[in-house]
């Protein structure tokens, strides 16, 4: 089955490392195709989305291996320019390939891009960019299709920021011919950490993480060689887990810088952290505040990717808190789950109402996206009794080895090993005292 089950009520204590950043990897991994040769990742994540990104490199020719969490990536001959339906309804960000095609090939033609059913997640903004760079693109009723001889630099502003929209225009850009101005670019830092990736190739890049990117074509990139960065919606997952148990918990790879938006609601709703000799020390043993109102943001606001977890974790905290969800007009999904464990969340249109504090209780609770099935592992983790969660399989989506790391905290987790068993992954039992 695909379901894990966890047996609430114990504060989570202990060090835990932070695994690669998935909206890193990916536009990076898109990256790698612009080039005629061998790229490599470093400390890449092993989850569901990098191994759907892996295979659609294969599938236009590239040769794909792993060295431990390091992904090697030869695209000498990865020149397909087809991307079926099959491959791109699996993700959002197969549609960033189109960029990635066209700066190759000049040409491309993929299905519509799947993902997490937050919203419509239209791609207007993505073939804007692609037709003022020159693409002649065809929307099929299944596939689009993209033409150009090269493309050719030039002036694009964005109507509103989009993340995947800005790394497609860079991704087309860097070896178009002539300069490309983006405005109103989105400035979350995997644009920075896409962009730094991309200079390491030889691209010229300015103005990153600024609202205006400055781009100037070049004949040809090089080899990509990069550290993959720590998680910052991985380590916000965490630090919610240590909130909603009241434990206390220690990252040893914070990704510095790139988490204050909610590091600053941390500490409203009572929570503690500091940083000392490189990790992050999170003390989420006062956290007791309910929150008036806290509305998702663009970066450097608070990220809309961390509002399931922290929904979770209202929900274990007396009085009323507001959410207003002002990115995706659908990302609820998880509140009706927590109901069924004794939250009490009203939600209307892009607000949700929770009025904390009622003890959650273990129950069978259904995932159907990536980080509302994670607030659904932080609920089952506060809850008394044991909780199942279905749908495990979206939480990999994202989280590599979520359930052995809240384990190695503490956390009572069981994974169906497939074989109608349950293996318990519980590692030892830790305490306040032996917290370091
Ligand atoms: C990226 O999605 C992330 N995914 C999302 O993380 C994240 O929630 C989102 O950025 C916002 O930070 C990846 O990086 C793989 P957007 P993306 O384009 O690029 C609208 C997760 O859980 N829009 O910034 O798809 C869109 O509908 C995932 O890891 C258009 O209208 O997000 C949304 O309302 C979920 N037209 C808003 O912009 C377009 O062409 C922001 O979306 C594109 C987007």
């Amino acid at each position: 089955m695909d379901e894990i089950r966890i047996a609430g009520g114990k504060p989570l204590y202990g060090t835990v490392s932070v695994q690669g950043s998935k909206n890193a990897a990916l536009p990076m991994m898109a990256a790698s195709l612009l080039h005629r040769g061998v790229s490599v990742l470093k400390g890449c994540p092993k989850i569901a989305d990098v191994f759907c990104m892996e295979e659609i490199l294969r599938e236009l020719g590239a040769v794909t291996w792993w060295e431990d969490h390091d992904l090697y990536m030869d695209c000498t001959y990865a020149d397909g320019t087809e991307i079926p339906c099959a491959f791109t309804g699996k993700m959002r960000s197969s549609v960033i390939l189109l960029g990635a095609l066209l700066g190759r090939s000049g040409m491309g033609c993929l299905g519509y891009p799947g993902g997490c059913v937050i919203g419509q997640r239209p791609i207007d903004l993505h073939l804007y960019a692609l037709r003022k760079l020159g693409a002649v693109i065809e929307e099929g009723p299944f596939l689009i299709s993209a033409m150009c001889g090269r493309l050719l630099g030039n002036e694009i502003c964005f109507a509103n920021k989009s993340v995947g929209a800005t790394e497609q225009g860079i991704l087309g850009a860097v070896l178009a011919k002539g300069e490309t101005c983006l405005k109103n670019c989105a400035r979350e830092p995997e644009i920075k950490w896409l962009c730094r990736y991309l200079r390491g190739m030889g691209a010229e890049i300015q103005g990153d993480g600024g609202d205006c990117i400055y781009i100037k074509g070049v004949e040809e990139l090089k080899g990509g060689d990069m550290q993959v960065p720590a998680d910052r919606i991985v380590a916000g997952t965490y630090l919610c887990a240590c909130a909603a148990t009241r434990g206390k918990v220690a990252l040893t790879n914070p990704p510095e810088g790139e988490l204050d938006a909610f590091l600053e609601v941390y500490r409203k709703i009572g929570g503690q952290y500091k940083v000392k000799s490189g990790k992050l020390v999170a003390d989420g043993s006062g956290v007791r505040h309910a929150l008036p109102l806290l509305e998702t943001e663009v970066y450097p606001g608070f990220p809309t990717d961390l509002q399931s977890p922290l929904m979770a974790v209202l929900a274990t905290i007396p009085g009323e808190s507001h959410i207003r969800e002002m990115i995706f007009e659908d990302r609820f999904k998880a509140a009706a789950e927590l109901n069924r464990m004794g939250a009490g969340i009203t939600v209307t249109g892009r607000d949700a109402w929770i009025q904390g504090g009622s003890p959650l209780h273990g129950c069978t609770v259904y995932a159907e996206e990536l980080r509302g099935g994670a607030a659904l592992i932080l609920a089952a983790l506060a809850a008394e009794g044991e909780t199942t969660v279905r749908g495990y399989s979206y939480i990999c989506r994202g989280y590599e080895h979520i359930c052995e790391d809240l384990a190695a905290l503490g956390g009572v987790i069981m994974k169906d090993t497939g074989t109608d068993l349950y293996e318990n992954i519980h590692f030892s039992e830790k305490t306040a005292d032996q917290y370091q």
